[in-house]
């Protein structure tokens, strides 16, 4: 893996692996980083790479719908292997919109797909990201294991299921060298504010409702993001081609407590001016259309086979998150008013 192309790279993991990749692990290729720029990507994800790697970072503005472009880059910089992020990833707008979705996240990988077909002869990896939400909802019990059958309930899930299929398909049929990833909620620094945790973290510093949906008592699984990046790394070098692994944080929450658990840690912090607890703010809202009730992984595979585990316990990794909000103002400001899109216009266009 000497020219690693990444998709999706100014967004919120993406920008995480690539900035892990280069200041931490011992990758020493050349970083493409394919996005097109959504509202979801954001070129300050990445703030400084370009300089202080200037001879082993490169940002391509691209659409992966768009397969000459693909091809284009993967001429020029003569890619070896691939690592795709890129996606439409919000299940509330997928309920409300679900064509992007539909386009991004299987056309878009389809393309991809190809334009590693058309040279496999040069590619000797295509990893694609995916998540726990293809299984569909688990109950009280259980986990899902690489083996669970398919079961997605929203058109975003639907639309990561269709691609992890053609993944595989293009293995038996083609025998692309692929390995795929299914993991759970991530959290951390630099995710876009229309997730659950940056969210409430915003809501909160700023004495607005926090809005849970339903019972707030379903559950999910939350991981660090620097500790997916660690994961999905350790399954590009080492894990076995055609091989799918899950990644989980090993720590399961119902949506009300982490809520509770941010507006406590926050009032610790620093206190609501009215000196009211935040607590107060919860709101319990309509609940998401199809919501599905637990998503649980089971990832003896990653341990067993990689020995990868998470670092992160999740209260040392929201206290993490809850600083890095506090003490990026600037980035904040500029995502919540709509700033960096104009940044984005005068330097890309579009
Ligand atoms: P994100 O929404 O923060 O970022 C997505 C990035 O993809 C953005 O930079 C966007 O500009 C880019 N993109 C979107 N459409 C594109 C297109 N057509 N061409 C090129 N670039 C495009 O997403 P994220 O939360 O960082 O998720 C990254 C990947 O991880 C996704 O595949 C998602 O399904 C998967 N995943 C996410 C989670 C999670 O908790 N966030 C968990 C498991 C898996
Ligand atoms: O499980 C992995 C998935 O995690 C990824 O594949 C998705 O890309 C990512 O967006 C995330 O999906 P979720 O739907 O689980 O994440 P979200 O942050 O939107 O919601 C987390 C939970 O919190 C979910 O049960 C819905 C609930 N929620 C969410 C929001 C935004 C609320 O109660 N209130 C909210 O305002």
């Amino acid at each position: 893996m000497e020219n690693l192309l990444v998709t999706g790279g100014c967004g919120f993991m993406g920008s995480d692996f690539i900035r892990y990749l280069l200041t931490e692990s011992d990758f020493n290729g050349r970083v493409i980083n394919l996005d097109t720029l959504t509202y979801a990507g954001n070129p300050e994800n990445l703030n400084g790479m370009d300089e202080r790697f200037s001879d082993r970072y490169f940002f391509v503005k691209a659409d992966i719908c768009d397969p000459k472009a693909l091809d284009r880059v993967f001429e020029e910089f003569s890619i070896d292997s691939v690592c795709h992020f890129a996606a439409e990833t919000h299940v509330d707008r997928s309920i409300m919109g679900p064509s992007a979705f539909i386009r991004t996240n299987i056309e878009g990988t389809f393309n991809l797909l190809e334009s590693v077909r058309s040279r496999l002869d040069k590619i000797s990896l295509f990893h694609h990201i995916s998540t726990d939400e293809v299984y569909g909802s688990l109950g009280e019990k259980g986990y899902f294991t690489e083996d669970t059958p398919y079961n997605p309930s929203s058109p975003y899930s639907a639309s990561k299921a269709a691609s992890d299929h053609l993944v595989s398909a293009y293995n038996r049929t083609y025998h692309l060298p692929i390995t795929i990833s299914n993991c759970s909620n991530n959290y951390g620094p630099y995710q876009f504010p229309e997730k659950l945790i940056p969210l409430m973290i915003l809501n909160a510093i700023e004495g607005k409702p926090l809005p849970v949906y339903g019972t707030g008592k379903n559950i999910r699984d939350w991981i660090y993001v620097k500790d997916h990046s660690r994961a999905v790394w350790a399954i590009m070098k080492k894990g076995e081609k055609g091989g799918k692994y899950h990644i989980g944080g090993k720590y399961e929450m119902r949506n009300i407590d982490v809520v509770e658990m941010i507006c406590d840690l926050l009032d610790s912090i620093k206190v609501k001016k009215d000196s009211a607890p935040r607590r107060n703010l919860i709101t319990f809202v309509e609940d998401r259309k199809g919501h599905d009730f637990r998503y649980a992984m089971d990832f003896t595979k990653l341990e067993n086979e990689l020995g990868w585990t998470p670092a992160e316990s999740f209260e040392t990794g929201l206290k993490k998150t809850i600083d890095w909000y506090l003490n990026h103002n600037d980035w904040v400001q500029r995502v919540k008013s709509g700033e960096y899109r104009n940044w984005i216009k005068t330097h890309y266009g579009g």
